[in-house]
C-alpha cells in the first residue's frame, strides 16, 4: 500500500519538528516546504539520513516548489512570523495574513482534495483567513490550537497533584489568546472532578498559566517560541486524519451555530477522521463557561473583522 504523503509548509522550528515527528513514525512520505532556498532541502536531508537508525523507510525531501506537494493527504500551514519578546500573537496579523493567503492558494491548486491543518498565529484568525481563501469546506481546512492548551493545562494539574498525565482529562475551548477557556467543569483527574482535589485559588493559578503557556515559553527563549510541544500536537492531528481514529480533539475550525456561535472559527472538541472534521462535539457549558467561551469568540472577530477591513 503506498504511503500516504504529508507536506509542511515552513521549515522552522514548529514546521521542522512536526516533519520530524511524523517521518519518524515512517506512516507518510513528508514534504518540507519553505521560501528560503537550502533551508527545507537540509532540513530534509539531514532527516533522511535519520532513517536507517530510527527504522522510518518514509521518504523526505525538501523544496522551494509546491509541484512537488501535489496530492497530499494532508497539509500542514506553519509558515509565518514567529512570536518575539513583547510581541502579542495579534501583532503578527498582517504579516501572517499574506503569507497564509499566499501559501493556501498554492496548496489548494496542487492538492485541490487534501485536508490543511493551520498552525500560524494568531490561529483562529489565520484558520478563518485559509479557510476563506481556499473556497473548500470546514471540515478540510481547521486550525491546531486547543490540543496545545489542553495539553499545557493537563501538564500543570498532573504536576500539582503528582499523577500521570494521561489521567488528567480535560478541554481548553475558545481562541488561542488571553481568553481561551479551561474547562474546569470537566476537568477529571481519574474520573474525579478536578475542584475536588485543588482549592480554587491554586486551580485558578493554573488557569491562569495555562492562558499565559505560549507567553511563558517566549519568555524564556527570548529568540521565538514553543515548538515541541506545538508538533506533538499537529502530529496527532494528523494521525488521527490519516489512521481514521475519529479521536475527539479539540481543534480551531468554524462554527455554524454550534456553541451559539456563527461563523467563526473557534477552538471546540470535534472528531477527527479520514475525512477530516466529521463532527463538532456539543458539550454542556456552565453559564460561567458559556459567557467565557462568547468573550473569547469576540476576540477572534475584532481580529477577523481588523483583517476583513485590511483586506476591503
Ligand atoms: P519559525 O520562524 O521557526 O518558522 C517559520 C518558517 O516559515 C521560516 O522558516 C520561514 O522561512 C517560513 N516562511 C515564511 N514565509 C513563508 C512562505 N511564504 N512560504 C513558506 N515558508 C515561509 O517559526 P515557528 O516557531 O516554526 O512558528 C511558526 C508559526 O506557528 C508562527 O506563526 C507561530 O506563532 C505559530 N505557532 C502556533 C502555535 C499554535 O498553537 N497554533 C504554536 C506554536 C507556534
Ligand atoms: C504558543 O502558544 C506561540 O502560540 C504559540 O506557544
Amino acid at each position: 500500500m503506498a504511503r500516504k504523503k504529508v507536506t509542511v509548509v515552513g521549515a522552522g522550528n514548529v514546521g521542522a519538528t512536526t516533519a520530524q515527528r511524523i517521518f519518524d513514525r515512517g506512516y507518510a512520505d513528508v514534504v518540507l516546504v519553505d521560501i528560503v532556498e537550502g533551508l527545507p532541502q537540509g532540513k530534509a536531508l539531514d532527516m533522511l539520513e535519520s532513517g536507517p537508525v530510527v527504522g522510518s523507510d518514509a521518504s523526505v525531501i525538501g523544496t522551494n516548489d509546491y509541484a512537488e506537494t501535489a496530492g497530499s493527504d494532508v497539509t500542514v500551514v506553519t509558515s509565518g512570523i514567529a512570536r518575539k519578546p513583547g510581541m502579542s500573537r495579534d501583532d503578527l496579523l498582517y504579516t501572517n495574513m499574506d503569507i497564509v493567503g499566499s501559501v493556501i492558494k498554492q496548496v489548494v491548486e496542487h492538492s485541490p482534495d487534501g485536508i490543511v491543518v493551520t498552525v500560524t498565529n494568531p490561529l483562529d484568525a489565520m484558520t478563518q483567513h485559509a479557510l476563506e481563501v481556499s473556497g473548500k469546506p470546514r471540515e478540510q481546512v481547521f486550525g491546531m490550537a486547543g490540543i496545545l492548551d489542553t495539553a499545557r493545562f493537563r501538564t500543570f494539574l498532573a504536576a500539582e497533584l503528582q499523577v500521570s498525565v494521561q489521567d488528567v482529562h480535560a478541554y481548553v475551548l475558545g481562541g488561542h489568546g488571553d481568553t481561551m477557556v479551561p474547562l474546569v467543569g470537566a476537568t477529571n483527574v481519574g474520573g474525579i472532578p478536578v475542584g475536588d482535589l485543588i482549592p480554587k485559588d491554586r486551580l485558578d493559578a493554573i488557569v491562569k498559566r495555562t492562558q499565559d503557556g505560549g507567553g511563558e515559553i517566549v519568555s524564556l527563549l527570548k529568540t521565538g517560541s514553543a515548538f515541541y510541544a506545538p508538533a506533538a500536537s499537529v502530529a496527532q492531528m494528523v494521525e488521527s486524519i490519516l489512521f481514521d481514529r475519529k479521536q475527539i480533539l479539540p481543534c480551531c475550525v468554524k462554527l455554524q451555530g454550534e456553541y451559539g456561535i456563527e461563523g467563526l472559527c473557534v477552538g471546540v472538541p470535534v472528531k477527527l477522521g479520514a475525512a477530516g472534521v466529521e463532527e463538532v462535539i456539543t458539550l454542556s457549558l456552565t453559564d460561567g463557561e458559556q459567557a467565557a467561551l462568547e468573550r473569547s469568540a469576540d476576540a477572534v472577530r475584532e481580529l477577523i473583522d481588523v483583517m476583513r477591513n485590511r483586506q476591503n
